[in-house]
Parts: structure tokens; C-alpha cells; sequence
């Protein structure tokens, strides 16, 4: 295995030049996912079965949901940022924010107001993909740079979108309100059922076809990585001894021991890193400084993972993954 404990020497730079949470929305780039959809209808077909959709219709409706509403002081659930943030993709128009839909193709790869036309621009109107040069393609990839596109070779960035909300960060809406401390949230089964949409990278462009084997390994860690610091996070805001707290704790220790097991396998520096900067923070209430710089630490070291490896040397871990029964499913 490589050696990386270079690593551990350009750690505080990259910590100043990362922003803590990547996925801040700029509402008013948002278009729609119906207009994603005038090309890829594939994938708008896929996504309006999954509950991402299925939530902005129904939500409002149920009556647990009601409850936590009532709970949490919140008269309407559509209109509340308590509840928007996380259930739709919303717009800002004339300084309005307006929920357009459930949470929707741009509340993952970014609103797509700047970059729209240049990801599918392959050098003029009638050029494909296929038939792009060189030039054009190194040039089309810079511009894209300068967006806040996430593409999907970029996992570290794109999976944070899936923790900063499914690990329900907010103290007050799981101890008050009342809401789920988050989901049974693993990458690999999460991304891989319902919510597949791998048309793209298929032979024929119109098969849904799996990650690869190669591609799901380091999904697996690099979601393992995001889990155990979204969960150091949120202990760090933790206030009281009750289910927000406890939950948070119970999820470090888990994505520690789950690391712990895919190290025992692969014996890499990362993970190593990874597992002792978290340990480095007590898991205890009003410890946010230390809890907080050890989530910054952990995640500048998967960041660097996640671009590292393409997973090829990770055959080790295989038994690890869930199987496809294990996938999602809604
Ligand atoms: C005018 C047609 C068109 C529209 C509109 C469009 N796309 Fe695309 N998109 C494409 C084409 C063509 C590709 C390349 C597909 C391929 O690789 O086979 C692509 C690729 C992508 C990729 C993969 C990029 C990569 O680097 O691998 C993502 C993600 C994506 N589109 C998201 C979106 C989203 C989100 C929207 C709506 C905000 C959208 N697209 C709107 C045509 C379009
Ligand atoms: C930080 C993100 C976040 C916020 C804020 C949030 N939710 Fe959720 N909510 C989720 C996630 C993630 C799930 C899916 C949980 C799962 O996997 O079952 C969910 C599921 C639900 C469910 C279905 C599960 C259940 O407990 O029956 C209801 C109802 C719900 N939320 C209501 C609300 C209401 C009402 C608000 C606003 C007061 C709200 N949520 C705010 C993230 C959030
Ligand atoms: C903007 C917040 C948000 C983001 C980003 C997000 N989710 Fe969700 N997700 C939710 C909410 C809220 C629900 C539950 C909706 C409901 O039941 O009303 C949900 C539900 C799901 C479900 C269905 C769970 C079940 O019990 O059936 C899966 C699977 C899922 N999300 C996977 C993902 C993956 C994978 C990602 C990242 C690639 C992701 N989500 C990103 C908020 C989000
Ligand atoms: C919940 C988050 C989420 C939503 C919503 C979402 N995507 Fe994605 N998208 C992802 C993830 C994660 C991947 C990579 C999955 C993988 O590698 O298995 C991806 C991959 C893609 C790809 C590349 C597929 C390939 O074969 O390489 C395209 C194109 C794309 N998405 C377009 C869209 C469009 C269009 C929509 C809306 C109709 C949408 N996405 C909605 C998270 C999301």
C-alpha cells in the first residue's frame, strides 16, 4: 500500500482552504428538475418513483408529520425553513424562497443555473459526447470547475449532500419535535436501489446499470468517513443528555468500529488516520471545539481518499459490502 503520511503534513492547509459544509445551496441558481428532464428523461422517470419525490406532495399530510409540526411550532410545513431545508428543493425568486419540488436532481449535483450549458456542450450543437476532442473536453471540464457542479467521479462531495441531511442535525427537531435522529443511512445500499440512476455510464446510455464492484469499495469508506463526521458533528452542537446526543455518540462508535473491521482487511494510512482523529475528541456534551476540529480533520483526510483510489486494490473487502437484496428499496 501506498504511503501517505505526507498526509499528515499539508492536513492544516487543506483544513483552512475547505469550507466546513460543502453542500450550501445558492437557491437562486435552481432550475428544475423538469428541465433536466428535456434530456434526461430516464433519470426524472427513476427519481418520480422515489420518495425524494413522493415527499413534497405528501409530507404535509401525514400525520406524523403533523405532530412533529405542532411540536416544533411550525404552521405550515411548506412555508417553514425548519422543515424546507431538507424535504424540497426550493427556489429564491425576488428574495422568496418557494418549494418547487421534493428533493430533486439539483439538491445533489448543485443548482444548475452555471453550468447547465456547459456540461453538455461537447464543442457545438451537433458534436456528441463520443466525438468530442481533446481540447474541447479539457476545456469544457475547467469551466465546469469554476461551478459548484458536483460531478459524479467527485464522491466525496456529492455523498456529503446524502449525510448533511440524513443524519437530521438539529438538536431541537429530535428532542422536541419529536423527528427520526436520522436514518439507517449506509452509501452502497442507499444509492444503489430505488434511487439508481446510472443510465449514463451503461454500453447502450439507456440501462440502469450498478456501480461497479470497484467504485462501490470505496463508496462504502468514503460513506463511512462522511458518517463518522457528520455524527462528531452533530455531538459537537449536542446540549442535553437525550436522544439527539446519544444517538449522535452510538453513530461514531458504529462508523469507528465499521472502519475498524474494512482496516482489518486493508491496513491503509488513511483509515488508520481517519479512526485516530476521531478518537482524538471525547465523546461527551460542551466538547464542540475539540468534537468539531476532529469531524475537520476526518474529513479532509476522506476528501483526499476519496480522489486517491479508484478501489482496484480493494478486492480484501468484499464481504463487507451489502448485497443487492440488501439495497434500498421504497
Ligand atoms: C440539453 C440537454 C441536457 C440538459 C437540459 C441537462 N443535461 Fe445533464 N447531461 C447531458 C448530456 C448529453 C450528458 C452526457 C451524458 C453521457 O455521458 O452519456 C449529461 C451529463 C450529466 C451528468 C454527468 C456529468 C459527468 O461529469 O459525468 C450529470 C450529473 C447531469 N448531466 C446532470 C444534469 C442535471 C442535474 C440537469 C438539470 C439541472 C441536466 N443534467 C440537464 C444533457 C443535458
Ligand atoms: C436535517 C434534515 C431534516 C429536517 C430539517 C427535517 N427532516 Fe423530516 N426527514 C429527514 C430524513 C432524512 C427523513 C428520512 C428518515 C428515514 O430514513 O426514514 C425524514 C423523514 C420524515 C418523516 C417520515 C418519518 C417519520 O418519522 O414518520 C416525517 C413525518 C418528517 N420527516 C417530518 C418532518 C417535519 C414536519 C419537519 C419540519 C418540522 C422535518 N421533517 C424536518 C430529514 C429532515
Ligand atoms: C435535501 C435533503 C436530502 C438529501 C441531499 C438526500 N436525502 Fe435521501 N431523503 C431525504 C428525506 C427527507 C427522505 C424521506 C422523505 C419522506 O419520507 O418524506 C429521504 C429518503 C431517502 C431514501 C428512502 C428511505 C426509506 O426508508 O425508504 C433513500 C434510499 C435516500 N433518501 C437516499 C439518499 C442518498 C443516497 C442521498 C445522497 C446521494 C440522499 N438520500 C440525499 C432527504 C435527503
Ligand atoms: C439524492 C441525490 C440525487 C438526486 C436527487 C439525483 N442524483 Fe444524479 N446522482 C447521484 C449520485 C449519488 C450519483 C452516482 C451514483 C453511483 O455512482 O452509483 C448520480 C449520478 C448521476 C448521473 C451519472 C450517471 C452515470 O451513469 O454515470 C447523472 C447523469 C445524474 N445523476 C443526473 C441526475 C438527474 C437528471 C436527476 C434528477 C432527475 C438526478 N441525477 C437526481 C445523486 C442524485
Amino acid at each position: 500500500m501506498k504511503n501517505r503520511n505526507w498526509l499528515l503534513l499539508i492536513l492544516p492547509l487543506l483544513m483552512l482552504a475547505s469550507p466546513i459544509f460543502a453542500g450550501t445551496i445558492d437557491h437562486s441558481k435552481v432550475m428544475s428538475a423538469n428541465e433536466c428532464g428535456e434530456c434526461h428523461k430516464d433519470e426524472l422517470d427513476v427519481w418520480r418513483k422515489t420518495k425524494h419525490y413522493k415527499t413534497f406532495n405528501e409530507l404535509a399530510r401525514r400525520d406524523n408529520a403533523k405532530k412533529i409540526a405542532k411540536n416544533m411550532g411550525v404552521k405550515r410545513i411548506k412555508k417553514d425553513s425548519t422543515c424546507m431545508n431538507c424535504h424540497f428543493l426550493n427556489k429564491e425568486e425576488a428574495g422568496e424562497l418557494t418549494p418547487i419540488s421534493g428533493i430533486a436532481c439539483e439538491s445533489c449535483h448543485t443548482p444548475a443555473k452555471d453550468w447547465i450549458k456547459l456540461h453538455n456542450d461537447f464543442g457545438g450543437k451537433d458534436v456528441k459526447k463520443e466525438n468530442e476532442t481533446p481540447e474541447h473536453k479539457q476545456q469544457r471540464l475547467n469551466a465546469i470547475s469554476q461551478t459548484s457542479m458536483i460531478r459524479p467521479r467527485d464522491i466525496y462531495n456529492l455523498a456529503e449532500n446524502c449525510y448533511q441531511c440524513h443524519l437530521v442535525p438539529n438538536e431541537k427537531l429530535v428532542n422536541t419535535g419529536g423527528h427520526k435522529a436520522g436514518s439507517r443511512f449506509e452509501l452502497v445500499a442507499y444509492s444503489q436501489g430505488d434511487n439508481r440512476h446510472n443510465f449514463a455510464r451503461s454500453a447502450t446510455g439507456d440501462e440502469n446499470i450498478e456501480s461497479s464492484i470497484e467504485r462501490r469499495r470505496v463508496l462504502y469508506i468514503v460513506g463511512q468517513g462522511l458518517e463518522l463526521e457528520h455524527s462528531l458533528r452533530g455531538l459537537s452542537k449536542a446540549t442535553e443528555k437525550a436522544k439527539f446526543a446519544i444517538t449522535m455518540a452510538k453513530r461514531v462508535k458504529i462508523a469507528s468500529k465499521r472502519l475498524k473491521i474494512v482496516n482489518a482487511k486493508l491496513n491503509l494510512a488513511d483509515i488508520t488516520q481517519m479512526l485516530a482523529a476521531a478518537s482524538s475528541a471525547k465523546l461527551k456534551l460542551n466538547n464542540e471545539v475539540s468534537l468539531a476540529a476532529a469531524a475537520d480533520k476526518v474529513a479532509a483526510i476522506n476528501k483526499i481518499f476519496a480522489k486517491a483510489y479508484d478501489g482496484s486494490q480493494f478486492a480484501a473487502m468484499d464481504a463487507l459490502l451489502p448485497a443487492p437484496a440488501d439495497y434500498k428499496h421504497q
